[in-house]
C-alpha cells in the first residue's frame, strides 16, 4: 500500500497558493480543450478511468451534484450517489465506521453534510481523498471555481480588491481563506449579528491577511473589482425573518454596485433569491458573471479531483 498522504481537499485554508494554482491551471487547461465538444464525451487523457466517486448528499443540490456526476464522467469515471437518509448513517453508524468501509470499495468521497466536524473525522478515518462540498463551515469547491472566473475574466487575482456584502457564511469563509492564500484583499460587509467568527478573524490575523470585517457595505465595495452576496438563509439556518430584516442593507442592487469599480463583476454561488440579496437588474445585468461561474464548478472540481487522486 501507499505510505503517501491521502490528498483530501476538505478547505481552501490547507492548501498553499502553488496547489491551489496547479489546480486553477489544470481546470482552465481542461477548459480550454474541451471547447466544441458535447458534454457527455471524455476528455481525451481520461485520467480517472476506472476510479469511482461516491457522492454523499445530507442537503439539496443542483450544481454540486451534477457538475461531480458529468466532471467524473469527463475524466472516465463514474460516481455512485448517495443520500445521508438512505445510508445507515442514518441508523447510528458512526461516520468513521462508514468511512472505514466506503474506503475500501471507491477511489474518493466527496460529501455535502452541515456538520464540519463529521466531515474531518470522515476524512481522518478514510484512506482515500476526501472532498467538501459545503458544509455551514465552508464551500471551498465553490469558491475555487470563483477563484477560476475572477480569473479569466480579470486577469490573476493577487493583489486585488473582492468585495463581499451579506451573511458571513460558509461561502464568505472559503472566500476569506482564499484571500489569505492567493494574496488578495477582501473586505467583508455583514451586520454584526451575522459577522465573521472570532477563530476565523484570528485565523486571518494570524496568517497576515488582508481582509477586512466591517458592517458597512457601502465602504466594503467602494474600488471593488468583485462584488459578492449569496442566500440570507442558507440551509440549516432557522432564524429567516429575523435574517431578512438584518440582511436588507446589504441587497446588491445597481446603486451599491454604481459604488464599486466601474468595471466589476457581481459574482454569487447561486441558487439566488431575487429581490432579496440580488436584484434582477444585476444578476441578469451586464457585470454578472453568474452563469460562467456556475459552469466553472465542472472544471474546477475535475481539476480537484484530478489533484485529489495524484495526477497532477
Ligand atoms: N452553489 C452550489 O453549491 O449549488 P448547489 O447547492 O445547487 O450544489
Ligand atoms: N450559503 C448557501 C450556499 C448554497 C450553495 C447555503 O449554505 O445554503
Amino acid at each position: 500500500m501507499s505510505t503517501l498522504p491521502v490528498r483530501h481537499f476538505l478547505d481552501i485554508a490547507d492548501h498553499d497558493a502553488a496547489t491551489l494554482t496547479a489546480i486553477l491551471t489544470e481546470a482552465r487547461r481542461r477548459k480550454a480543450a474541451r471547447v466544441g465538444l458535447h458534454k457527455g464525451v471524455p476528455d481525451a487523457d481520461k485520467p480517472l478511468e476506472g476510479h469511482v466517486l461516491a457522492m454523499i448528499f445530507d442537503k439539496q443540490s443542483t450544481r454540486t451534484r451534477i457538475s461531480f456526476d458529468v466532471g467524473m464522467r469527463q475524466l472516465g469515471g463514474t460516481t455512485i450517489m448517495l443520500t445521508g437518509g438512505e445510508m445507515q448513517l442514518a441508523r447510528e453508524e458512526t461516520i468513521a465506521d462508514t468511512s472505514r468501509v466506503i474506503s475500501r470499495y471507491v477511489d474518493a468521497v466527496m460529501i455535502r453534510l452541515l456538520d464540519h466536524e463529521m466531515v474531518l473525522d470522515l476524512a481522518a478515518n478514510a484512506t482515500i481523498p476526501v472532498i467538501n462540498g459545503l458544509t455551514k463551515l465552508s464551500h471551498p469547491c465553490q469558491v475555487m471555481a470563483d477563484l477560476m472566473t475572477f480569473e479569466e475574466l480579470k486577469g490573476p487575482i493577487a493583489g486585488r480588491v473582492v468585495a463581499w456584502s451579506g451573511d458571513a457564511n460558509n461561502t464568505c469563509t472559503s472566500w476569506v481563506h482564499a484571500a489569505v492564500k492567493m494574496g488578495f484583499s477582501l473586505r467583508v460587509a455583514a451586520p454584526v449579528e451575522l459577522s465573521a467568527r472570532p477563530a476565523l478573524r484570528e485565523w486571518v490575523k494570524a496568517n497576515k491577511g488582508d481582509v477586512v470585517f466591517t458592517d458597512n457595505a457601502e465602504t466594503a465595495v467602494a474600488e471593488a473589482e468583485c462584488v459578492i452576496s449569496d442566500a440570507w438563509v442558507s440551509m440549516g439556518d432557522e432564524d429567516s425573518t429575523k435574517r431578512h430584516n438584518l440582511l436588507k442593507p446589504y441587497q446588491v442592487n445597481a446603486k451599491l454596485m454604481a459604488r464599486a469599480d466601474k468595471d466589476a463583476i457581481f459574482m454569487h454561488c447561486l441558487p439566488a433569491h431575487r429581490g432579496e440579496e440580488v436584484t434582477d437588474g444585476i444578476i441578469d445585468g451586464p457585470q454578472s458573471a453568474v452563469w460562467e461561474e456556475a459552469e466553472n464548478r465542472l472544471h474546477v472540481q475535475k481539476a480537484i479531483l484530478a489533484w485529489c487522486l495524484g495526477k497532477i
